[in-house]
């Protein structure tokens, strides 16, 4: 899985962890490839959570900065919660000894973040660009609106 120019929420350190989080899955999917025992893989594994979770924090304390409405706000910690709560399973599945569900995980991983940013992510980047003025280009992107009423 690579990060593409299209992931962008429009926040470097989100986006960087984004990309974080993409290495650590390819670091996973290579540390399963290679490894037979499967040590390797779960210190990758608890690496790919607990960042994972790091991450939903900080980009909960920035929708609360950009004053992201609060029903939006509260549907997206709702998302994070259930794959925390997934990801909570998963560990203790694969370090309960199954641990050829390790390319289930990778493949449930990237789906989840991929979808997650591209459908939920990108609705606090909307917002925000909304918030800095940046009206004109929202207006280009979204060309199917009902032109808006000239003031004069
Ligand atoms: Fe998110």
């Amino acid at each position: 899985m690579e990060w593409k120019s299209g992931y962008s929420v429009g926040e470097d350190r989100l986006d960087n962890d984004h990309k974080i989080i993409i290495d650590l899955i390819n670091r996973f999917d290579y540390a399963h490839s290679v490894e037979v025992e499967g040590n390797l893989v779960g210190y990758v594994l608890d690496q790919l959570i607990e960042y994972t979770k790091f991450h939903f924090q900080r980009e909960e304390e920035y929708m609360h900065k950009i004053g992201y409405p609060f029903l939006e706000l509260r549907d997206h910690q709702a998302s994070h919660e259930r794959l925390e709560k997934r990801l909570d399973e998963l560990y203790e599945i694969f370090h309960g000894g199954k641990t050829d569900i390790a390319g289930d995980i990778s493949e449930f991983l990237g789906n989840w973040l991929r979808g997650h940013i591209l459908e939920t992510d990108m609705k606090y980047k909307t917002h925000a660009d909304y918030a800095a003025g940046d009206a004109d280009a929202d207006a280009d992107a979204d060309a199917d609106a009902p032109a808006r009423e000239e003031a004069d």
